[in-house]
């Protein structure tokens, strides 16, 4: 079975800074992939990597078997026209932690935005699909509200919705809940959880250790640029063989 994503020796660098350090995974399909590690370890730089908004330096990084950014021809590495770039970005759905809504848009109109403008889609089509989407994260009722008509929470679900209407393969999330006042954290945990019942291939930096044990397939652990244990949440978070590992858990949980 292909590996959805697969990194193979990544390194990344900003200038003499160098972030990542030899990044080695894989996330297969369906699979749900947590990554944690400290502030500044290069999580979200490695994610980033993945959708290609950041090039990496060396290695080899692959999402449903296809570099991304490149197309190789023998040994060499061409690189892809922004065109062709974005063209697979399509297929990477991704959520931040700032929701960064369309703020002149009604909830149903940020997640039809995309399917219209980007895919042709007809109005009447992505409407009822971002109707049903709405739904899906609980938001049947706040079709028509705008976001600053909607607690931070509800705006992640939305972003959430816009992600998922251009269908993607993949869904990325950097710290989907860590803008969010804690009472509002729980939906969008549980919508996390619906589209991993689902079956969405997932990787998600996340603080929420709660929910990288019931919910995560694997969960990485990440320090300095390099990741250093990674297994069954079970076995990282409950039975961690690494000191560091050991060290950042008993900070966080
Ligand atoms: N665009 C950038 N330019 C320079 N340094 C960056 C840039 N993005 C991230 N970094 C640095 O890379 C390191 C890892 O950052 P990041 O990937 O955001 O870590 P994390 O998500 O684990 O907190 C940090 O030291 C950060 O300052
Ligand atoms: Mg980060």
């Amino acid at each position: 079975m292909t590996a959805m994503v697969k990194a193979e020796g990544v390194h990344k660098s900003f200038g003499a800074v160098q972030v990542l350090k030899g990044i080695d995974l894989e996330v297969a399909p369906r699979e749900v992939f947590c990554l944690i590690g400290p502030s500044g370890s290069g999580k979200s730089t490695f994610l980033r990597c993945i959708n290609h908004l950041e090039k990496i330096n060396s290695g080899r990084l692959y999402v449903d078997g296809e570099l991304v950014g490149y197309r190789q021809k023998g040994d060499k590495l061409y690189e892809l026209k922004d065109r062709e770039v974005a063209a697979k970005r399509r297929d990477i759905g991704m959520v931040f932690q700032r929701f960064n809504l369309f703020p002149h848009m009604t909830a149903v109109e940020n997640v039809m935005e995309a399917p219209v403008q980007v895919k042709g889609e007809s109005k009447a089509v992505a409407r009822e699909r971002a109707l049903k989407l709405l739904d899906r994260v609980g938001l049947s009722d706040k079709a028509g509200n705008y976001p600053s008509q909607l607690s931070g929470g509800q705006q992640q679900r939305v972003a959430i919705a816009r992600a998922l209407a251009m269908e993607p393969k993949l869904m990325l999330f950097d710290e989907p809940t860590s803008a969010l006042d804690p009472e509002l954290v729980g939906d969008v945990l549980d919508v996390m959880r619906g589209l991993a019942e689902d079956g969405t291939t997932m990787v998600a930096l996340t603080h929420a250790m709660g929910f990288a044990r019931e919910v995560g397939d694997s969960v990485v652990f990440m320090d300095d640029g390099v990741v250093v244990e990674s297994g069954h949440p079970r076995e990282v978070l409950t039975n961690p063989r690494h000191e560091r590992t050991k060290s950042f858990l008993s900070k966080v949980l």
